[in-house]
């Protein structure tokens, strides 16, 4: 069997980018491994509808017959494509975005039949790269501008206008203008409530950690948050209450950089829970000096993504439990800046830069997030990285002061850099979708430079290698890759 999932962002509606998606017929206009398609049936497209692929096998053209086996409009459709050699399966999930366009996910399923189906781990090998072509030309199709058909509103079109031009320039993003002018924006609605569901929050003593455990508690969720001491702890509880009068909230302390303390912190929630909704891995922080934590481990990845790996592997039965749950990597605009590289993510005294160990700690939290999808397929617990873009919080004002006082105004405010984190906490996208890498409620690429970027091959062994350090620091190993 082989497997492929793919996340596009389209600028259609969730109608628009379903209907196109559902009928088959387009597929050759998207796909490279599809010489041509066509309906076999007449009428609207809908649950039993078919259709005839001729799809390429080297230099050959195969036909593949399809049928709708699930028609869930504008939701979720399912194909099914069987002759005598092959079964290919191939659902598309379709979320609405916030800004009138939508985000879609292909997973497809092939295995191969009878006396061929010795040749599945070869098939295996080489799907990654078919759907990659398949994932790309949707992208050119879907990322162009909405079909002329259905006339989107013209506030989803303005919408869409303004956040590309704000992200084509990184101050107007990433500073205070960039949520100032899209929470103006059509679409942008408060966070839908979280009663009944429980959000831990690492690092929640100030900044951003506080500004989403606040965040949280005020849409009704039960809030765990994490500190490193009782004083800074009992402080924060309190402010949470200010915050949200009535919120059910308690904390556990655990120094995310060492294991031992990540270890306890997860029995005790354990011990008191028996599931978690929301998991958010706020706790961070820029050091100029190179420490190292308990284990041996240089502070910056221990506590940024070793310790977060360990957290998120020992909740895995509370998140399970809780499903469609979600984990919530908060990471940095500053990881555009980094290529990753695992031999050089752990800075060694002569060369240890915290900037750049900060960067590249980041990076390979987006690294672990796209592993984690890999490995978690099919449970139900969704993963996402968010940028805060710049905000003002003790945090950038001990470790950029420079930084901070020019930016001043310009920075948003600590609510604002944690609005993405709150609402992916409790949105639909934060379960219907997995593996975005979000600011300001929108996925963004990962890369503004072309040299950070790996091929799909190198990027994918990079997950495998980066988990395996993970597992060798911290001891505990989890779920393998499925096929
Ligand atoms: N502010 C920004 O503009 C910005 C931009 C990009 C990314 N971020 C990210 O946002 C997150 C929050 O940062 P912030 O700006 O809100 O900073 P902050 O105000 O300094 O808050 C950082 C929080 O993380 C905790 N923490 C730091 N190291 C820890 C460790 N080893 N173990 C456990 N907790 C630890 C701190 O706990 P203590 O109270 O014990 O110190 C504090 O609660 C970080 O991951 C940061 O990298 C921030």
């Amino acid at each position: 069997m082989a497997r492929y999932r793919g996340t596009v962002i389209s600028v259609r509606s969730a109608e628009e980018t379903f209907d196109y998606l559902a009928d088959f017929a387009n597929a050759a206009e998207w796909d490279p491994g599809t010489a041509d398609a066509e309906r076999l049936d007449d009428g609207p497209v809908g649950l039993g509808s078919g259709f005839r692929l001729g799809v390429r096998v080297g230099s050959r053209v195969v036909p593949l017959d399809y049928r709708i086996v699930t028609y869930d409009r504008p939701r979720r459709v399912v194909l099914l494509g069987e002759s005598d050699t092959i079964r290919s399966e191939d659902t598309v999930t379709v979320t609405p975005a916030t800004d009138g366009g939508s985000i879609l996910t292909y997973d497809a399923d092939l295995r191969l039949k009878g006396r061929y189906a010795l040749a599945n781990p070869v098939l295996r090998l080489g799907f990654d790269r078919i759907g990659d072509r398949g994932v790309a030309g949707l992208r050119s199709v879907l990322g162009g501008p909405p079909v002329p058909t259905e006339r989107p509103q013209a506030g989803q079109v303005v919408a869409r206008t303004v956040d590309e031009v704000l992200e084509a320039s990184v101050v107007g993003s990433f500073s205070s203008i960039g949520p100032a002018v899209r929470s103006r924006t059509a679409g942008w609605t408060p966070p839908p409530p979280l009663t009944g569901k429980t959000v831990l929050v690492t690092g929640a003593t100030s900044g951003l950690g506080l500004a989403t455990a606040s965040g949280v508690a005020r849409l009704g969720a039960q809030v765990v948050l994490t500190a490193r001491g009782h004083d800074r702890a009992e402080r924060a509880v309190d402010a949470v209450r200010t915050a949200a009068p009535t919120a059910d909230v308690s904390y556990l302390l655990a120094d995310m950089g060492e294991f031992d303390q990540v270890r306890g912190l997860a029995e005790e929630f354990l011990a008191g829970h028996d599931r978690l909704d929301v998991l958010v891995h706020n706790a961070g922080a820029l050091t100029r000096d190179r420490r190292e934590s308990g284990s041996g481990s240089e502070l910056t990845v221990a506590s940024q993504v070793a310790g977060p790996f360990l957290l998120t592997g020992l909740l895995l039965p509370a998140l399970e439990v809780a499903a469609p749950s979600r984990v919530i990597q908060v990471s940095s605009g500053g990881m555009y800046t980094q290529r990753f590289d695992l031999a050089s993510l752990e800075m060694s005294p002569e060369v240890y830069d915290g900037t750049v160990a900060y960067a590249r700690a980041k990076r390979a939290q987006l690294v672990l997030l796209h592993e984690w999808v890999r490995r978690m397929e099919g449970t139900g617990v969704s993963f996402h990285a968010m940028h805060p873009g710049w905000a003002a919080t003790p945090g950038i004002r001990d470790s950029l002061p420079g930084f901070a006082r020019v930016m001043g105004p310009l920075l948003r405010t600590a609510d604002q850099g944690a609005d993405t984190a709150v609402w992916l906490a409790s949105s639909p996208a934060g379960v219907e979708t997995t593996g975005g890498f979000w600011l300001d409620r929108r996925p963004r690429w990962e890369h503004k430079v072309p040299w950070t970027r790996l091929s799909e091959e190198d990027f994918s062994d990079a997950g495998a290698a980066l988990w395996a350090w993970c597992a060798a620091r911290t001891g505990w190993s989890g779920p393998t890759r499925q096929a």
